[in-house]
């Protein structure tokens, strides 16, 4: 572990540069299934190219968002040690397929995703639902507010946008659980982007809306996805608030053994990544704001944001991989 200017603790910023090979390597295995509709042959073969990658970091890293529990996850489970058992110790989540039916059907926005953060830092969430507000960044803080109304919440960001609430949009998950905010976002005036599946490339658009259309994320999504979405954040900039949905006693028993107190907690976008945060994302399939892998005659292409919060840099990274690399599943 390095220290910045300010003597905070950062991580070894040559990671930042690491890590986009394992989301690369994702993306290219999980690409080759897409439009198969097998989410679940997709998101194995991508989990099985990220892990492989991971083990080669010199870290030494415990997933703390991942595929599952244990039982139900044999690669990259919550708790796996990953890497050579060398170097900075960090926490990671991941995701080495988000949006596997997306993937399945060939549809815009899946990618494979992983933050890196200091031991530690990142919200250790169940497998739940979770509910999530974010928009980009350049608002002053607690602009919106996760227990205001939609509309409330939209109006201050037409305002702020110095925009009428018509040129808002609002992105979020097509599912039956969200009609009523969708009637309440509707009759505000704004505009919905409604989106199948992908939320952590739902949050992420809301930093750029010239580019993806969209001002603002709301709804309920998986609360890993809200995690990774917090650290993309925390890199490019933006506000997120989330909660997470403990509607069972059950699952409030499972939060309380991830060292989660208050069911009704409202989180904000440092409580659940903290800290110096290294995210990275590759595009499987055509997006909003990244390019899904092409397989060309000659060589693999790969299009992926890579950043890190301490610096706020964000870099946009193509490669093209050449045929008999490790990528193209020939050599490892
Ligand atoms: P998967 O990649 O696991 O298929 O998740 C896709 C996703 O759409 C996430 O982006 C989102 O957070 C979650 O599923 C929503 O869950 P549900 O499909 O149960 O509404």
């Amino acid at each position: 572990m390095g220290s910045d200017k300010s003597g905070e603790h950062v991580l070894d910023r040559v990671l930042t540069l690491e890590i986009v090979r394992v989301t690369e390597r994702a993306a290219v295995a999980a690409a080759r299934l897409r439009g198969r509709g097998d989410e679940h042959a997709a998101d194995q073969v991508a989990v099985d190219a990220m892990r492989t990658e991971l083990n080669s970091l010199q870290i030494r890293g415990t997933v703390v968002i991942g595929e599952g529990e244990r039982d139900e996850a044999p690669m990259l489970f919550i708790g796996e040690e990953v890497g050579t058992g060398e170097g900075q110790e960090v926490d990671i989540a991941l995701d080495p397929l988000e949006g596997t039916t997306i993937c399945a059907k060939s549809l815009p926005n899946s990618l494979a995703v992983i933050a890196m953060a200091e031991k530690g830092s990142l919200l250790n969430a169940p497998d739940v639902y979770m509910d999530k507000i974010a928009i980009g960044p350049g608002f002053e803080p607690g602009l919106v507010d996760i227990d205001a109304s939609p509309e409330d919440n939209i109006k201050k960001l037409a305002l702020a946008k110095g925009v009428p609430v018509d040129e808002i949009t609002a992105c979020i998950l097509d599912r039956p659980r969200h009609a009523r905010v969708i009637e309440a976002v509707r009759d505000c005036g704004a505009a919905i982007r409604l989106i199948g599946d992908g939320d952590v490339a739902g949050v992420i658009h809301t930093t750029n809306p010239e580019e993806t259309g969209i001002d603002i994320y709301i709804g309920i999504g998986g609360a890993p996805e809200g995690v990774l979405a917090a650290a993309a954040l925390r890199c490019i900039g933006g506000q997120m608030q989330s909660r997470l949905i403990l509607d069972t006693d059950e699952k409030v028993a499972r939060a309380a053994r991830m060292g989660i107190e208050d069911p009704k907690r409202v989180y904000s976008m440092e409580d659940m990544a903290r800290g110096d945060v290294l995210f990275s994302a590759t595009g499987v399939t055509d997006g909003n704001m990244l390019l899904g892998v092409k397989f060309e005659k000659n060589c693999i292409r790969t299009d992926s944001l890579v950043m890190r919060s301490s610096t706020k840099t964000v870099r946009r990274i193509s490669a093209a991989h050449s045929h008999g690399n490790k990528f193209t599943g020939g050599l490892t």
